[in-house]
């Protein structure tokens, strides 16, 4: 089954070569052909290149792509999308004047969320969360990260890792597993932290990677969750089981979380809306990708990861929704790419960098993801007919989305 798209506006993201990531100054460079055509074969890209040099190809199936973008399925490397039901009334309190912290601290949030996901049944959070998968499946998601860390218990923990695996087997989009048992401290370990990170490490990290649910181990470290002293045994617990640390960091507070993550060679540190210098020079002698979640800013009123800093330092950045009940209930890519332009002053070239190829490094599909390459899955987007790619983040909040095709097929 061949495919080909013809008189594409501009196709994005080109690259030839096996660049994995762009950092710094290259992450101004969107590689871009104009007036192009683009072939699939079954699931895979298998050529791309300007019209004037197609000649008579033939294809199964013929896209006429007059006025329009096309684009590699965006990659995001962040999200909780497993969980049981919602979290609105804490939306509401903080209107009214609450704080996430305040929230938290009278037994909400990620509690409310675990106390949710315990009580109801394996089947019913497939069908909630399937529910979610399809929908930034159609906003334009090909490759996503999903975590566990609503359940805190050993049973709840593995039942939405399970939950992640019937998904990844059932969609058509590659699903990364991540295991975060320490996303916050249960109510019977209130007193007891330690004897819960002993259990993680003891019972829950071995049980999780024998039955290899998932390949990333994560940790919210942060003030009043687990301190850095806890994020270096989990971390090391789990490399011993081949899981690699992909963390929760400075999201509130910034007290040496980053320096632990890298020195435990994190594929990524993730939120970073509170920074210092340390944190940057630590960054820059690793191949750790920091990822910023400005959905997460957006919707709990907090800082926005200075972007900006990090990249004008010559590090690279990738975006991720960060798709969780309490902070971000959204996953749409769309909306990140603008919040990142809009608020964080990423150029829109970086911002589709950042949330295409670098997202794909920050959960490892980069061979077959996150950009228009020869050999990589056909994963991508049709835009509607619009001016330019900076239109995308510009024209915020629009649906600029015509078709997604994922593994060569119409979503
Ligand atoms: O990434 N920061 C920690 N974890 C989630 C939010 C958890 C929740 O409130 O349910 C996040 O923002
Ligand atoms: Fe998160």
């Amino acid at each position: 089954m061949t495919t080909i798209i013809t008189n594409i506006k501009e196709l994005l993201q080109v690259r030839d070569t096996n660049v994995l990531k762009v950092s710094g100054k290259d992450m101004k460079h969107l590689p871009t052909l104009k007036n192009a055509y683009l072939l699939i074969d079954g699931d895979t890209i298998v050529d791309y290149g300007i019209m004037t040099d197609l000649n008579n190809m033939k294809a199964d199936t013929v896209i006429d792509a007059t006025g329009k973008l096309v684009l590699p399925t965006w990659c995001d490397s962040h999200t909780h999308i497993v969980y049981a039901g919602n979290r609105e009334q804490e939306f509401v309190d903080r209107i009214n004047g609450l704080s996430y912290e305040e929230i938290a601290n009278r037994g909400g949030g990620i509690l409310n969320s675990a106390e949710k996901l315990q009580n109801t049944s394996e089947e019913d959070i497939y069908q909630q969360s399937a529910i979610r998968l399809q929908q930034v499946m159609k906003l334009g998601t090909g490759a996503i990260e999903i975590k566990s860390g609503y359940g805190l218990t050993i049973e709840a923990e593995l039942k939405m890792l399970r939950v992640i695996k019937r998904l990844k087997q059932d969609f058509p989009l590659k699903v990364k597993a991540t295991f975060l048992a320490a996303h916050a401290v249960p109510k019977e370990y209130k007193d007891n932290k330690d004897g819960f990170v002993d259990l993680l490490i003891n019972e829950m990290i071995p049980t999780v990677a024998k039955e290899q649910l998932a390949s990333y181990i994560d940790v919210f470290c942060e003030k009043g969750y687990f301190d850095l002293q806890d994020t270096d045994r989990i971390l090391k617990a789990g490399a011993k089981h081949g899981l690699i640390p992909k963390i929760h960091v400075n999201q509130f507070n910034a007290f040496g979380g980053i320096e632990v993550g890298v020195n435990n060679k994190a594929l990524s540190v993730d939120h970073l809306e509170v920074l210092n210098d340390n944190d940057i020079e630590v960054l820059k002698n690793s191949e750790t990708m920091p990822v910023a979640l400005p959905s997460c800013s957006f919707f709990i009123s907090i800082p926005y990861t200075p972007a900006r800093k990090l990249i004008d330092a010559g590090l690279p950045v990738a975006l991720a929704s960060d798709f969780n009940p309490g902070t971000t209930p959204s996953g749409n890519m769309n909306f990140v790419v603008s919040a990142a332009c809009i608020k964080m002053k990423l150029t829109p070239e970086e911002a589709i960098n950042a949330a295409t190829i670098n997202g794909a490094y920050a959960m490892e599909v980069g061979n077959l993801y996150g950009s228009i390459t020869r050999g990589k899955k056909a994963n991508i987007i049709i835009t509607k007919e619009i001016p330019s790619y900076a239109f995308l983040p510009y024209a915020f909040g629009n649906n600029h989305i015509d078709t997604v095709i994922i593994n060569g097929q119409i979503v």
